[in-house]
């Protein structure tokens, strides 16, 4: 049994790792940092292959792919991400588009090539990672959550393609709330609620995705968000939003 799990050095993806590999995957850690990779090879029992690549640069995906296009991979995990905090016009745009080529194309590039092996195979299991942001639209992070409403969509929209064609391939998307990584060190803001282990929603989202639940939302405090996302008009759930990211600043 083996399994992939992109933005493995840190944060979720690190907890992702650690509790699939106490399931009996033998696993591939894809992140750059190489030092923190190695640190969760030595630690986790199973076998862990390494790939320090950085997936911004879209040839790195179709290259991790060619790497593993003949193993039987049977989980993938979408999880490598990034917010960039700030107005639209005062955040960088070179950063925005290494947001867009790590949140979005290569999510969507390695969806699209495992997901062929595993619908040739009609087994597998993928969990793609957007946020509780992928309900909303987020002024002062607006990249960051129109990346992660892509991430919900384009599953939401696999998943019924693959119901739709009978597959025994399931898709499903982790919406994590604030959690407790190194996510805003990178955003350079500060949580301003009190944030969920990274070990929690990394097991809750691994053991949701066997289920095979498609819309994945750890925590209570997270659902009501989701329920209100759909009960009340975006004109106010996007200026709730203003003033959550506009008080992250403090
Ligand atoms: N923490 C939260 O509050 C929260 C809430 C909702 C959703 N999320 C989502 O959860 C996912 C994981 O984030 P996290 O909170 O665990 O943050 P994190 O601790 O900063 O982890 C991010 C991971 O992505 C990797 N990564 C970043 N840039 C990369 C690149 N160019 N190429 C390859 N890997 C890259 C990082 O590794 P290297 O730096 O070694 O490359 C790291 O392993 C993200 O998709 C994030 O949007 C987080």
């Amino acid at each position: 049994m083996k399994a992939i799990v992109t933005g493995a050095s840190s944060g979720i993806g690190r907890q992702i790792s650690i509790y699939l590999s106490e399931l009996g995957y033998d696993l591939v850690l894809v992140a750059r940092d190489i030092r923190n990779l190695r640190e969760i090879q030595r630690e986790i029992k199973t076998k862990a292959e390494i790939v320090a690549m950085d997936l911004t640069d879209r040839s790195n995906s179709w290259k991790l792919h060619e790497m593993y296009k003949n193993e039987p991979i049977e989980v993938l995990v979408n999880n490598a991400g990034f917010g960039i905090h700030g107005p639209v016009t005062e955040t960088n745009l070179e950063k925005d588009l290494e947001l867009i080529d790590l949140n979005i194309t290569a999510l969507h590039m390695l969806t699209k090539l495992f997901l062929a092996d595993m619908k040739k195979r009609n087994f597998g299991y993928i969990l793609n990672v957007s946020s509780i942001a992928g309900f909303l639209s987020g002024p002062l992070m607006a990249e960051y959550y129109a990346s992660k409403n892509f991430v919900l969509s384009y599953t939401r929209a696999i998943h019924t393609e693959l119901k739709k064609e009978g597959s025994d391939v399931h898709i499903s998307v982790l919406c994590p709330g604030p959690t407790k990584t190194n996510f805003n060190k990178v955003a350079n803001v500060n949580f301003n609620t009190k944030p969920y282990k990274a070990k929690y929603v990394a097991e809750y989202g691994i053991n949701k995705m066997f289920d095979e639940k498609l819309v994945i939302i750890p925590g209570i405090k997270m659902k009501l968000v989701h329920i209100a996302s759909k009960l009340f008009p975006n004109s106010l759930t996007r200026n709730v939003a203003y003033m959550i990211q506009k008080d992250k600043l403090k």
